[in-house]
């Protein structure tokens, strides 16, 4: 079976294979495109044509195919399926049966037999599809149309080029292909019909082709006398003759062929070879048929009845004939090729054409795809804006809410702080109260002096504790906005001055010059009497905290127009920027080192002074001193509630803290103690009552300040140092620090003595190298056995370093390294027979007391002697494992003579160095 499809083999030329998603969808976009192209290169429907030929395998019939495809080719709507029955009449039916299932538009039949296939051409017919018959005939008029030659006019014109060749007479056989196609009836009809008049022309018989064909003529040839062939075909022809030219019968024997094919040994060359006498033209009508079932399926008019021309080739006209096909086929030739011309331009154009649509196509998906990139931009642009504006706004909240966070922090911290510091401010005097209270429980024996003045301290202290608390409540009151002004009007001068003359005594105990400045005999003003005492009394109390001896403090009092002025300034240690500036903030403390009770002095005046509308201010310089600027106005009348007078405040007389030394102290013999302690405190009373009790058994050096006890440590290197951490400028934590990190002082242990009770204060102490730590209220009798403790270790140390054995881990690194370097300068020095304290303490950065404490501190030996030990250890060393002289040994370890070395080793080990030797 043959397909041919013309539309399909040209839809086949796209190989173009796309792989990716993207690919595809863009191929997706372009097929439809391409498609829609091809939809409207299509713009005629496309036809089915089914064929159904009889038989295939001659040249006749393929003749007939290439003419039907030639013509189908400039019909490129028209498909063909053509089925070859290959001469079975069974298989043509159903093959036609297959065709009319399949519904093809148009049904053309070369029918085999005639009579066989009449009925299912009938059948096809009557289901509507155009049945167009071709070359054989069938026994019906139930079809569309027929095409080919009159077969009958073939056998007649076969008949009368017999007579002719016969001249009338002689004996004629035919040769056909089977007793029931139409062809063969239809021929012999017309042959017998043309040599019906001539009598003398006897027709013998028709032989029928089959496998024996050769031999079959040639045996009936043999037998018969006969004087001409009319042969059904040209391939019978040929036969024909080969079996004549066999039998030698060539030139006798005339052959008439039919079909008159141009080729080799077709009819016409046969004809003009002189093979065969002639032969009836027989178009094969396949060009044709392919224009009738055209014209049927366009339902253009058609002939139902197309007879295709006819006529007798012999030697006479085969020339014209051939040439006449020569040119037939070279235009046919010209057609083709220009067909193919064609087919390659429009493949061309095609490919074109489907470049541009591509193009076209892509160029619209990189425009939409731009657009779209451009939308998302703008999208991303926008968003990214609104982005920036929320990350802005969350950056502004983040910031206010750290801003929030920090202030709600700081407040935090500013009241643990104030209550740390309340708890600091109460540990100073209820140590105070606790330590001499104990002292005097311990008491067997009361020296009422002395005990009197034990009882003094504790009354002071508890008063002290009095007025803290009622600070406290006072502002409490104040928070709570429950305070209220007693106004009274009195006599302002007299008022500040006598709060001034309270303060006298303490000014000449402390040498400073304490003036009231007033040009007003007196001044009548409206005010709390009880809080504006309060106010004065905390600042010039400050002012003798912070005014050192010799000072000055001198209070104005001015009237202005419409308000008056208090000024109290003082030429003592001042305050930084930022103590100025939080001077009144009852959380901030400054340096930490402040007391609390003057500022919470401060931040109690700060209120009571705005309660009266008034101002409170102050000018300050770090070392130069003090001026506080109390301005209050005059209020008006009606303001004014009067208390009555009876109510008023009388200023009581002032507490004043006095800072006096207890007249019974001890003097104690220095250089009968054993060991001395710096104290460092700056509360003078703890001071004072600590050396009290300590110097009982120790030689103790008090003083105030960090700075100060740093000179005494380096002037005495105490055996041990006690220091409170609060302590104004350098801190207790500061100075314990400096105290580890110089080697002259490194070995003294450290009790650091504070109020500050927390956890954290005492690591930071222990950080700084504290040895102990002992916070207020103390027990005394706690802080004298830790004090034995720690001397008691001292001097392990010490026999450890003298060459007793103690544990190891109680010496300090770097007590060791101090050593390590002290043997390092001497092992430096060792032949320097001049080698001396002064020369070691001076190589070292140190004076020659401080050596000899440090070095008796820790080995419990002086220096001279220390020398002495490490120059015999060596000179044992040098005895026992070099072959040095005596003489050597002795210059090696700055010896200037042998005998004095000699005299030297002798007195340390009774034995002389040779006698070591020989030991
Ligand atoms: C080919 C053929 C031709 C002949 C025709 C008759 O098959 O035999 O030679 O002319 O068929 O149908």
């Amino acid at each position: 079976m043959v397909e041919l499809n013309f539309l399909d083999e040209k839809r086949m030329k796209t190989p173009i294979i796309f792989t990716s998603k993207f690919s595809r969808n863009v191929l997706g976009m372009l097929g439809c495109l391409w498609l829609l192209s091809c939809q409207s290169e299509q713009k005629s429907p496309s036809y089915t044509i089914g064929f159904s030929q009889c038989i295939t395998d001659d040249s006749w019939r393929q003749t007939m195919q290439k003419g039907m495809e030639r013509e189908l080719s400039f019909s490129p709507e028209m498909h063909l399926i053509m089925k070859d029955a290959k001469g079975n009449n069974e298989l043509q039916i159903s093959q036609i049966q297959a065709f009319i299932k399949d519904r093809v538009d148009l049904l053309i039949v070369s029918p085999n037999e005639s009579k066989l296939m009449t009925p299912i051409i009938e059948e096809a017919y009557h289901t509507g599809i155009p049945v167009l018959i071709i070359d054989r005939r069938i026994q019906s008029k139930e079809y569309t149309a027929f095409i080919g030659a009159d077969n009958t006019l073939v056998g007649q014109n076969a008949g009368a080029y017999a007579n002719l060749l016969l001249k009338g007479k002689g004996n004629v056989i035919a040769i056909g292909s089977g007793p029931q196609t139409s062809p063969t009836i239809d021929r012999n009809a017309g042959f017998m019909k043309a040599i019906k008049p001539y009598s003398a022309i006897h027709f013998l018989q028709t032989l029928w082709v089959d496998a024996h064909f050769s031999d079959s003529l040639t045996t009936y040839l043999k037998s018969h006398q006969v004087d001409l062939i009319f042969a059904h075909n040209d391939r019978f022809a040929l036969s024909s003759y080969q079996v004549c030219k066999a039998l030698g019968l060539e030139k006798k024997i005339k052959i008439i062929g039919v079909d008159g094919l141009a080729g080799k040994e077709e009819g016409l060359d046969m004809v003009q070879k002189g093979m065969i006498n002639a032969t009836v033209l027989y178009p094969t009508g396949g060009e044709e048929a392919i224009q009738l079932a055209a014209q049927i399926l366009k339902k253009q008019p058609f002939q139902k009845e197309n007879k295709l021309f006819t006529t007798v080739i012999e030697p006479k006209n085969v020339r014209i004939m051939l040439s006449q096909i020569q040119k037939l086929q070279e235009q046919q030739r010209d057609i083709e090729r220009q067909m193919l011309k064609m087919q390659e331009l429009n493949a061309i154009f095609s490919s074109q054409r489907n470049v541009l649509y591509f193009t076209t196509t892509l160029l619209v998906i990189v425009i939409l795809l731009g657009g779209f990139l451009y939308y998302l931009l703008r999208e991303k642009q926008q968003s990214n804006a609104q982005l920036a504006l929320q990350n802005q706004e969350i950056l502004k909240q983040k910031d206010e809410i750290e801003k929030i966070s920090n202030l709600a922090r700081q407040a935090t911290e500013d009241k643990l702080r104030f209550y740390s510091y309340i708890s600091h401010e109460f540990r100073t005097p209820l140590s105070l109260i606790l330590a001499p209270s104990e002292d005097l429980l311990q008491r067997k024996h009361f020296d009422p002096k002395e005990t009197k003045y034990t009882l003094q301290l504790i009354h002071k202290n508890a008063n002290r504790l009095l007025r803290l608390v009622d600070q406290l409540l006072e502002l409490r009151k104040l928070d709570a906005g429950k305070m209220e002004l007693a106004l009274n009007k009195q006599d302002l001068v007299v008022f500040v001055k006598e709060i001034v003359m309270d303060f006298t005594l303490k000014a000449r105990k402390q040498q400073v010059d304490l003036q009231f400045i007033c040009a007003l005999s007196n001044l009548p003003f409206w005010f709390d009497s009880e809080k504006l005492d309060k106010v004065l009394f905390n600042i010039i109390s400050n002012a003798f905290k912070y005014t050192p001896q010799g000072g000055l403090i001198h209070i104005s009092l001015l009237k202005k127009s419409d308000n008056i002025e208090i000024i109290i300034s003082d030429n003592g240690i001042g305050m930084t920027a930022e103590e100025k500036e939080r001077a009144f903030d009852l959380f901030y403390r400054g340096n930490q080192n402040v007391s609390f009770g003057a500022g919470l002095g401060l931040a109690l005046s700060r209120e009571f002074v705005s309660l009266h509308q008034g101002e409170i201010t102050l000018i300050s310089e770090k070392g130069k001193g003090t001026t506080f600027h109390i301005v209050l106005p005059f209020l008006s009348n009606h303001t004014l509630v009067e208390t009555p007078i009876e109510e008023a405040y009388i200023p009581s007389t002032h507490w004043i803290e006095d800072d006096h030394v207890n007249p019974f102290a001890q003097e104690v013999d220095v250089k009968s103690l054993q060991n001395t302690i710096v104290l460092i405190e700056d509360n003078k009373e703890l001071n004072f009552f600590l050396k009290e009790k300590l110097c009982k058994e120790y030689h103790v050096v008090n003083v105030e300040t960090a700075e100060k006890g740093w000179k005494e440590i380096l002037d005495y290197i105490p055996d041990l140092i006690i220091s409170d951490v609060m302590l104004p400028v350098m801190d207790g934590l500061a100075l314990t620090q400096k105290i580890k990190e110089d080697f002259r002082t490194s070995h003294i242990p450290v009790v650091l003595l504070t109020a500050k009770g927390q956890m954290e204060s005492q690591i930071a102490g222990t950080k700084a190298g504290a040895d102990a730590y002992m916070a207020k209220p103390f027990n005394l009798q706690l802080l004298e056995e830790q004090i034995k403790g720690l001397l008691i270790n001292r001097d392990r140390m010490r026999r450890r370093f003298s060459g007793e054995i103690v544990n190891p881990s109680q010496i300090q690194k770097s007590e060791r390294k101090f050593l390590l370097e002290f043997e390092l300068l001497i092992e430096k020095n060792i032949k320097d027979s001049t080698l001396s304290v002064e020369k070691l303490s001076q190589e070292l950065g140190m004076s020659r007391v401080q050596l000899f404490r440090k070095i008796s501190a820790l080995t419990n030996k002086n220096v001279t002697d220390y020398i002495a030990d490490y120059k015999l250890l060596k000179a044992k060393a040098l005895l026992k494992e070099s072959d040095k002289t005596i003489a050597e040994i002795a210059y090696e370890i700055g010896f200037n003579n042998a005998s004095y070395f000699t005299t030297f080793f002798k007195n340390k080990t009774s034995e002389t160095p040779s006698q070591f030797r020989n030991s």
